[in-house]
């Protein structure tokens, strides 16, 4: 079943020159980019795309670094999409958690500065495509 995920190389990602690295790896799943763009995001979009960290301790924290400077934000397809790029990324920890292979895994040490953002479900996706990509809804 083809699906859609939205993904972001965070600022992260970007700073270090690991664009090429990330989308290689999607390309190499076999998924496809429907949409794609570099772009800092206002505090006001990165509220809404982490509205349910609120409150949370590293919410602050989050909201200053996925603002700090340009980022790519994808709409990302093709089947069980979502749980495939989850796979590609690793867990969210890149060193307690994420395996070896996987993006976190291979390239990233910080549970913050984790190089990707994938949608959790088809919910999620739902949701954040409607966040980043309006004209997609
Ligand atoms: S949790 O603990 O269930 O809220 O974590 P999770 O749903 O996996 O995602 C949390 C997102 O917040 C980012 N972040 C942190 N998480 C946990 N602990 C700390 N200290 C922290 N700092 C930042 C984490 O990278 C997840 O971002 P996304 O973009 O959703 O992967």
């Amino acid at each position: 079943m083809t699906e859609r995920t939205l993904v972001l190389i965070k600022p992260d990602g970007v700073a270090r020159g690991y664009v090429g690295e990330i989308l290689s790896r999607i390309e190499r799943k076999g998924l496809t980019l429907a949409a794609m763009e570099l772009r800092t995001a206002p505090t006001s979009v990165a509220a809404e795309h982490y509205a349910e960290h609120e409150g949370k301790p590293f919410y602050p924290g989050l909201l200053e670094f996925i603002t700090s400077g340009p980022l790519v934000a994808a709409v990302v397809e093709g089947p069980r999409a979502i749980a495939a790029f989850r796979q590609l990324a690793g867990s969210t920890d890149p060193v307690a958690a994420a395996a070896p292979g996987s993006i976190r895994g291979d390239l990233a040490t910080e549970t913050q500065r984790n190089l990707v953002h994938g949608s959790d479900s088809t919910e999620s996706a739902d949701r954040e495509i409607g966040i980043w990509f309006p004209e997609l809804g």
